[in-house]
This record gives C-alpha cells, structure tokens and sequence, in this order.
C-alpha cells in the first residue's frame, strides 16, 4: 500500500482558549497545560461537514495527480456528519464524479486506522487498486457545551488520502475491548410505538480513564507493528500520533525514547478532531515537505470503543 495524494480542509472559524472562557467557567492557562490546545477550528452557520469533506477529497485528487475516474472506492470515516442517510462518501462520490462504490465507517477516533485497514482488506483481495478515504468530522455538534471537561477538546476538520496498491507491505494493528469511557448515545425520538422522551445526543467522557486507556494501547499498538515489520523506533521518521491531547504524545514520546521532532502535532491549532485529526496532520508535513520518498511513518490512535490502532508504511 502507499500513500500517493493527502489533502485536508478546515472551517474558516478559529475558536481560542480565551474565547471559550468568556461562556464557560474555564481558563487559557488550564487547556493549554492541561492539553497542548490553544484554539481550534470550528463550524458554524455558514459551513457543513460536507463542504469540508469534498475539499479534502479534491485536493487529495489534485496531490496524486489522478482523475476521480481512475478510483476504485471511497471510504468515508466519520463519527459524525450531515446526513443519517445517504453515506457522506456517496455525496463525496457525486461531487467528484467518481463512480465506484462509496461507503460510510465509524470506528470512532480510530477510524482512520480501522479504514486503512479496510481499505488494504480490499486491494489484498484484489477488489480495488485506487481508493480514496475521507475521514472527515464534525465533533462540535456531539460535544454537550455545559459540559467543561470535555467540550474544550474538540474541533472539526476533515483530511483525505489516496492509497494504491502498487507498493510495500504495510503493518497494521487494530483492537477493540467494549469500555463506556467515552460514549454518546443517539438521540432519542417518540414514534407512535415508543414514547420515550426525546432526547439529543451527548457526548460523555471519563477523562482520566481514556488517558489512561490511551497511552496504554497507543504504546502497545506502535511496538506491534514495529516488531511485525522487524523494524525499532530509530528506523521511524515520523510517529503521527491521534490529536487528543499533547501530554499523551509527550508519554507515547517518552516510552519509545525518541527525538521530539520525531512528533509532529498540530493540536495546539486543531484540537482533537476525532479520526480526521492524523491524516489532517499528514496532510500538513506532506505539503510542507517534511516526507521523504522512502521514509517509515506509523500512524497511531484510539477512541471510543475502546478502539485503538496503529499503521506502519514506507513512503
Ligand atoms: N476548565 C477548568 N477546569 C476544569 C475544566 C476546564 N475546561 N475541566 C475540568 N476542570 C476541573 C475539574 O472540575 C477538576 O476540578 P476539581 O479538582 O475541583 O474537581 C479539575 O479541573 C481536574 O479535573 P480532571 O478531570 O481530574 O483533570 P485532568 O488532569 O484529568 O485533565 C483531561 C482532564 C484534559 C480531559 C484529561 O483527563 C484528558 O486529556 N483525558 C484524555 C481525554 C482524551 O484524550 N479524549 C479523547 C480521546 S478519544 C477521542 O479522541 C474522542
């Protein structure tokens, strides 16, 4: 598998610690000590999920300099979008004019892992060569705003690739273990069979139990694919961590003993934005040049579930 075009979009409105702070009972100094997070990208009035999602997709077309004809498949990941029904990658598949088959995932902020692996189940089994994947995320609508402790964290994005399958094995580790660390139910509507009083989803999460959880599998999962590929922490050039918040890369950073440069993070813009955040973090190096033919990246994260993955690729 390898990676041929990245591309990435982000709303237009840039939400700081300060300006939260002027609704809610929290402080600059306590989210960015407490999480790396500075500011974030959010949607609002004049924006959609969808727009954000087709101009990652485009630009990730543009990158590997392929027409939408020549793809294979479309995987979208999302935890949240615009539409229940039809799958956001069949409004992608239109407005690029592909024609191939499109689906929607939920592997919740593992996503983009899941969907590799996926999506490399598919080129394996010799049912697609070309395939886009969009993971593209809208986390501001399913964070509960009177909650602090969670919805300070988040911002949306969405970030695209194109993988073919002419290239080297890849290495990848997925895991799932049911946990109610972070949850958000659906919501909730009367019928005229079921009276339950209606309710809108919220999103609910035991802050210090995903920490945990995290620094946990996310370690475990970059140490299986190094060893699946016969390869250490020294051969890797990049570790892409999941944006969920800067002291949990500091621990990934300390238990694999490497260089901070080799952890490049744009959490202190972005915030977490769900499964769009590491390939919205590709997308960033790739355009500033930061990635050598050849090089050996692990992408690596977790969520809800709890779900955890890691992905080892050449260049
Ligand atoms: N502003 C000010 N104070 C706050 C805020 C806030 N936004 N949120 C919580 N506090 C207060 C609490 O009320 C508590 O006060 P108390 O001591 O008087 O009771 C105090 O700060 C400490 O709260 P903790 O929850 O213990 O703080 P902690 O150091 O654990 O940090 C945090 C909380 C940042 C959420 C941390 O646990 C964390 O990052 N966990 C992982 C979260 C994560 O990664 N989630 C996403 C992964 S999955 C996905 O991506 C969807």
């Amino acid at each position: 598998m390898k990676i041929i075009g990245t591309g990435s979009a982000i709303p237009r409105r840039e939400v700081t610690n300060d300006m939260l702070a002027e609704f809610l009972d929290t402080s600059d100094e306590w989210i960015s000590t407490r999480t790396g997070i500075k500011s974030r990208r959010v949607l609002s009035t004049d924006e959609d999920l969808t727009q954000l999602a087709i101009q990652a997709a485009k630009e990730a077309l543009k990158d590997a300099k392929i027409d939408a004809s020549e793809l294979d498949y479309i995987l979208c990941h999302n935890v949240s979008n615009d539409f229940e029904t039809p799958a956001l990658a069949c409004v992608i598949q239109g407005a690029v004019s592909a024609h191939c088959p499109s689906l929607d995932l939920n592997g919740a902020c593992s996503g983009f892992i899941f969907t590799l692996d996926c999506a490399n189940g598919l080129m394996k089994a010799g049912r697609a060569k070309k395939i886009l994947i969009v993971c593209a995320e809208h986390m501001t609508k399913m964070t509960d705003w009177t909650r602090r402790e969670s919805c300070v964290l988040f911002g949306d994005g969405a970030g695209a690739i194109i993988i073919t399958d002419e290239g080297p094995d890849c290495e990848i580790s997925i895991s799932t273990t049911y946990s109610d660390a972070l949850t958000c139910n659906a919501r909730v509507v009367t019928t005229p069979f079921s009276q339950q009083e209606e309710k809108y989803a919220k999103l609910v999460m035991k802050g210090r139990e995903v920490f945990k959880l995290a620094v946990q599998s996310s370690a475990h999962d970059i140490q299986e694919v190094m060893d699946k590929a016969h390869l250490t922490a020294e051969d890797v050039r990049f570790f892409l961590l999941h944006q969920a918040n800067l002291r949990i890369v500091d621990a990934i950073k300390s238990h694999l003993d490497q260089p901070e440069e080799k952890f490049p993070h744009n959490i202190e813009r972005r915030g977490n934005t769900s499964s769009a955040s590491v390939p919205l973090l590709l997308d960033e190096i790739n355009k500033q040049g930061m990635i050598k033919e050849g090089d050996i990246l692990v992408f690596s994260a977790f969520g809800a579930g709890f779900s955890s993955g890691a992905c080892l690729i050449r260049w």
